[in-house]
């Protein structure tokens, strides 16, 4: 982490929670966590929550998610919601092109940028995923895919709009599978991602938060995050157990 920076723990609940079980959650992180002003902590909960959790968050400082919304505001669509329906209940950022709605749910490069442009649209942060597959990582294409997954957003909002935003590296090889990417391992994508960002515009890639996503967990956190590019965490199954989420978030700070 770089003291030049935002830096931010986010969890995603993906699809888990009943109803009792999401209020029980935010109820004990909004109880248990001890904020600290330059670490911003976000929950990226299920949309139907969102009206449940966005009351019991009003009067904390962490941050309301959703995981996915439709590129247009209303219309003939059936089953999607849209950034703007998101933004009544106080939701502040929106995951983009995570590597589950790629997979299977067919968000290509082109859907992924118009999310995001939505997103902006809407007044929500947009927290861009990108990563690999481990076949591409085996046939060293890691890079080349990830640029072309952060080329296809830039040519349709610009590079400014990345003032905006995030980005979570998020290698596919490591979601929900116990494995991760070594704190050398994720450093060098991240310095490399920044890079890239450097050659549109320094100024965006200075301050522009990388996040690592993919099994970062309570006992691996403190030496990812002690990497100089990677900005935070955005993390799936310990984000549903409040100790190891607010384990995670103080060793961001
Ligand atoms: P896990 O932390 O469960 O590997 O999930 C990572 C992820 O997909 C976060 O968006």
């Amino acid at each position: 982490m770089s003291d030049s920076r935002r830096r931010i723990i986010a969890g995603n609940w993906k699809m888990n929670c009943s109803r009792a079980e999401a209020i029980q959650l935010a109820s004990a992180i909004v109880a248990d966590s001890n904020l600290n002003n330059n670490v911003e902590m976000l929950i990226c909960i299920p949309h139907i929550h969102m009206a449940d959790i966005s009351k019991l968050l009003i009067n904390s400082k962490i941050y309301l998610g959703a995981q996915d919304a439709h590129w247009e505001s209303s219309g003939a669509f059936t089953g999607e919601i849209s950034s703007s329906m998101l933004a009544d209940y106080q939701v502040s950022h929106l995951l983009v092109g995570h590597s589950e709605r790629r997979e299977m749910f067919a968000d290509d490069d082109s859907r992924v940028a118009k999310k995001f442009a939505a997103a902006l649209n809407y007044g929500l942060k947009p927290i861009l995923c990108i990563g690999e597959s481990l076949e591409q990582r085996k046939q060293e294409m890691t890079l080349e895919v990830l640029k072309s997954q952060c080329q296809a957003v830039v040519d349709v909002v610009g590079i400014n709009a990345f003032s905006q935003a995030y980005v979570a590296y998020e290698p596919i090889w490591a979601i929900g599978t116990g494995q991760t990417a070594t704190p050398e391992q994720a450093e060098q994508v991240h310095a490399e991602i920044r890079a890239w960002f450097a050659e549109q515009s320094k100024d965006i890639a200075a301050q522009l938060p990388i996040l690592y996503g993919g099994s970062m967990n309570a006992a691996n956190a403190e030496d990812l995050l002690a990497q100089d590019n990677i900005d935070g965490g955005l993390i799936g199954g310990a984000s549903l157990k409040v100790e190891d989420f607010l384990k995670i978030y103080s060793a961001a700070g």
